[in-house]
């Protein structure tokens, strides 16, 4: 059932994931359609071992999010 009120919040943490907030629709690489409620983190500096989702690792290797835009001068 999907609720057409409902807000889907994202926030860009610093250093780290995306912050997913709302009811969502999550596709995997397959297709396979999840929807969701509630609160999730997913991964930002493409090191996580359980991706698409957020396990830390981002603390582990020191992710700069500043590395991002380096290259758009
Ligand atoms: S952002 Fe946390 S593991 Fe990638």
């Amino acid at each position: 059932m999907e609720n057409e009120n409902s807000e889907l919040k994202i926030t860009v943490t610093h250093n780290g994931p995306l912050i997913v907030e709302g009811t969502y629709k999550l596709i995997d690489k397959d297709g396979k359609e999840t929807t969701e409620t509630g609160k999730t983190a997913l991964c930002r500096c493409g090191h996580s071992h359980h991706k698409p989702f957020c396990d830390g690792t981002h603390v582990k290797i020191h992710f700069d999010d500043t590395a991002d835009n380096k290259d758009d001068k």
